[in-house]
């Protein structure tokens, strides 16, 4: 997609509210009920020589939601593309154009319909590039251009997911981390299985023992600012699949696990945006990329293991493994790197999907004003999320019986027990734990989501970044 400014196409296209048909055209083409606004309906008054107007229905102005905008724009471009009007001018209706939000909503729309995913057919589909003219100023012009780097890390996060775990496994995904940043201002450094032995990162050790893919400590740094070293650091869980090791999960539940490092996706594509935009903050961000699975040396059911820390944790269910590999992780980030603050994200609990359903973000955190923060971007960036409250009977549940504690707990609420085994680790700093288990990945598609990876929530990290 491509986006002018300011110039006169041929085709002109009008996207309507249902309640707002002015001017004798529409008011004409509704008496005769040819076009009446009506949401995704869509009327051309085209020449033979496919010069003229085209009206797109947006349903009405007074049910106006944001996130409506997005779809109804997605489904514009989309209709656009298959009746191969591919150079238009775009005349945004007065309720859009005087609201800069609604304007950048309507674009995000028309650049959603840009993702595909095609890596593993044979045959691809046919490239069709839209080119749209807009007339906005110059200010929105650079924000349409951020909007579109921002958009692209949910795509690079999208992809990432969907890569399978035949291709994408720890060393290949620090590749292509390392190929991805190459020319950008993230520095990136990856950490070997004999580095990670040093550091005594036992707890992601343990879960990595039964791959014969070796796993690997990918640590991004994004620091544009020379007077503080401090940073926000974003911790991913970097499961680059989870067979559910001993605890093996069965063939339907399994079909998936590719995703269980959608976590750390989404901070390789936010990461990429605050690059690409020159986002004046500092930023690092840390993957313990690891396989579990199964094997004559894997870690088993009841065994005890360590952690950089020095906790021992009791392993009552391989399964739990993305907490023991973020415990390693969000140690390292609380201990070894310069953080201010620290974000986990984390496809961590099916009981969060349980909780939330499979559209919502569950979140636990320590600290009130980040984590109201965190629902604020969540917000404007239209991707639904829902902050768990802690008690102090959660906190008994992940007490061990032999060891300190248990990855695994009775008595439910299992997507708050696996947030506070995590904040052990925080060693104080102000924490915010984002359990994506639902959202980062989709069996099909829907609304302007394609089916696989979603790339949430980029968006809502990105923008808690920019204002941490
Ligand atoms: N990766 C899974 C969680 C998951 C489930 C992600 C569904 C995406 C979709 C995680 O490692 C896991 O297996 N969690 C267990 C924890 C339990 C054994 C305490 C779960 O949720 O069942
Ligand atoms: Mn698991
Ligand atoms: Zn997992």
């Amino acid at each position: 997609m491509e986006f002018l400014y300011g110039k006169q196409k041929d085709i002109k296209v009008y996207p309507v509210f249902e309640d707002q048909l002015n001017g004798d055209t529409l008011v004409k083409l509704s008496e005769k009920k040819l076009f009446e606004g009506k949401k995704a309906s869509f009327f051309s008054l085209l020449d033979v020589e496919g010069k003229g107007e085209v009206y797109w229905g947006l349903g009405k102005a007074e049910d106006l939601k944001t996130n409506n905008l997005i779809e109804s724009f997605y489904k514009l471009a989309k209709e656009l593309k298959s009746k191969n009007l591919l150079d238009v001018g775009l005349v945004l209706p007065q309720t859009i154009k005087e609201n800069e939000t609604y304007t950048l909503k309507s674009v995000e729309g028309l650049l959603q319909d840009e993702y595909k995913w095609e890596d593993y057919r044979s045959e691809k589909s046919d490239e069709c590039n839209l080119v749209v003219s807009l007339d906005v100023d110059e200010h929105l012009q650079k924000e349409i251009e951020n909007l579109d780097n921002v958009l692209n890390g949910v795509f690079i996060t999208r992809t990432l997911v969907n890569i399978p775990s035949n291709d994408l496994y720890p060393e290949t995904y620090a590749n292509r981390i390392v190929e991805l940043f190459k020319d950008t201002k993230v520095e990136v450094e990856v950490l070997d299985k004999a580095q990670c032995e040093e550091l005594g990162m036992e707890a992601m050790l343990q879960v990595g023992r039964g791959s014969a893919k070796e796993p690997r400590f990918i640590i991004m740094r994004y620091l544009p600012l020379a007077d503080t070293k401090e940073h926000l650091t974003f911790v991913g869980k970097g499961l680059t699949y989870d067979s559910g090791g001993y605890a093996i999960k069965p063939a339907t539940g399994m079909v998936t696990m590719k995703c269980d490092m959608g976590g750390s996706a989404s901070v390789v594509g936010a990461l990429y945006a605050l690059a690409k935009n020159d986002v004046q903050k500092n930023v690092v961000a840390v993957v313990a990329a690891v396989e579990n699975m199964i094997s004559g040396d894997a870690y088993k059911n009841g065994d005890i293991i360590g952690s950089m820390k020095g906790t021992t944790i009791e392993i009552g269910n391989t399964d739990a493994e993305g907490r023991l590999t973020l415990a390693d992780a969000i140690y390292y980030a609380a201990t070894k790197l310069e953080s201010k603050a620290i974000v986990d994200l984390a496809t961590l609990t099916g009981a969060c999907v349980v909780a939330l359903g499979e559209k919502v973000t569950g979140m636990v955190s320590n600290d009130d004003s980040l984590a109201n923060l965190m629902l604020e971007c969540s917000q404007n960036a239209d991707e639904n999320l829902h902050r768990f409250s802690v008690f102090e009977t959660h906190r008994e549940q992940i007490k061990g019986k032999f060891g300190d504690l248990k990855n695994s707990t009775t008595g439910g609420a299992g997507s708050i027990t696996a947030g506070i085994f995590l904040e052990h680790f925080a060693e104080s700093k102000p924490w915010v734990h984002l359990d994506i288990a639902g959202p980062a990945y989709f069996d099909n598609a829907w609304s302007y989501y394609p089916a696989g990876g979603s790339g949430i929530p980029v968006k809502t990290i990105y923008e808690f970044a920019c204002r941490y």
